[in-house]
């Protein structure tokens, strides 16, 4: 079995009860998909999809990412209920914003069990599946703060840029399987993401960083003006599994571009900065 095809694909999408991952459950259902939806809360999925989904092609999963075994169960589930497993789309997470030093052992445990431990927990269970059948699509949902870093978001990036690098690795790994790897790269978008209800804020803070208090003031207040459409960005992603053909990175927004932009720019200057003293410190060639 190859992918993609042109029958319903088998898709396996985590943090579906709101945001981009509800918006992708929705879009997937209507075009005739497959999907398993991991949530914490098959209710809060349920109610958010509501009378007007055709849930037939739907199997929600109430699972704990940070836990190896309830993802185990559910990509099981998932093969035994559709015959099989096609994409892969590690979605769920959160924001956190405060400065580095703000940030306690708990708040960094408990960030990297989501977006990286969990992210692993669902490859591993996954991917002997893709590779048997020698086909089929991780799609990873990372950030464009995966790719560049600004004040306050130091954990959540830390977050996302492990997600990028195992992204990379694995790309290269599973290219022979016939597995295809994709990292989108969200700018600002007006899903739930920047409400009191989703984005974590550190226990304690000092006084050293008015300029990040003052960063979630007007992160709260940016909630509902976001540039990115959710509609459009899981439509995007869609597309680009469907079509089976794609750069490695998916930059979602015109947000998100600018910012990629001026990072390559500065890594550019970084690189020709040192470009004479890098090679400085290796053995003289044999
Ligand atoms: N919106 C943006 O501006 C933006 C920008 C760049 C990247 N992103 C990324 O896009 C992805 C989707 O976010 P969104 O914008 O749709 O935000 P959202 O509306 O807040 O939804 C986040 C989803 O992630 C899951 N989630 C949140 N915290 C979790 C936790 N502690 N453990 C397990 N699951 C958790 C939730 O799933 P359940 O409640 O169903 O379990 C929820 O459905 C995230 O990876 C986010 O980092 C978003």
């Amino acid at each position: 079995m190859s992918f993609p095809t042109e029958r319903p694909a088998v898709w396996f999408v985590t943090g579906t009860s709101r945001g981009l991952g509800l918006e992708l459950v929705k879009q997937l259902l209507e075009r005739g998909e497959h999907v398993a939806a991991t949530t914490r809360s098959s209710e809060r999925l349920l109610a958010a999809l509501g009378d007007g989904v055709d849930t037939t092609g739907l199997l929600p999963l109430t699972v704990d990412l940070r836990d190896e075994a309830s993802v185990e169960r559910a990509v099981r589930e998932t093969t035994k209920r559709f015959g099989g497993l096609d994409v892969v789309v590690n979605n769920a997470g959160y924001g956190y914003l405060a400065a580095v030093e703000e940030t306690s052992d708990r708040d960094v445990r408990d960030m990297l069990d989501v977006q990286v431990v969990g992210v692993w927990n669902v490859l591993r269970a996954a991917l002997p599946v893709l590779r048997e059948q020698h086909g089929g699509h991780i799609v990873n949902v990372s950030s464009i703060l995966g790719l560049t870093a600004v004040p306050g978001w130091g954990l959540y990036c830390a977050g996302k840029f492990a997600l990028e690098g195992l992204s990379e690795a694995l790309a290269a790994e599973v290219a022979d399987f016939g597995i295809k790897v994709t990292i989108v790269e969200p700018g600002y978008f007006r899903t739930e993401f920047l409400t009191e209800d989703s984005i974590a804020l550190p226990a304690e803070t000092t006084p050293h960083y008015p300029a990040i208090r003052q960063m979630v003031v007007d992160h709260l207040k940016l909630q509902g003006h976001q540039l990115g459409d959710p509609e459009k960005g899981a439509a995007a992603i869609i597309d680009q599994v469907r079509a089976g053909k794609g750069p490695l990175r998916q930059l979602l927004g015109s947000d998100a571009h600018a910012y990629a932009t001026a990072k390559v720019e500065a890594l550019r200057a970084n690189l020709d900065a040192t470009a004479l003293t890098a090679p400085s410190t290796d053995f003289p060639s044999a």
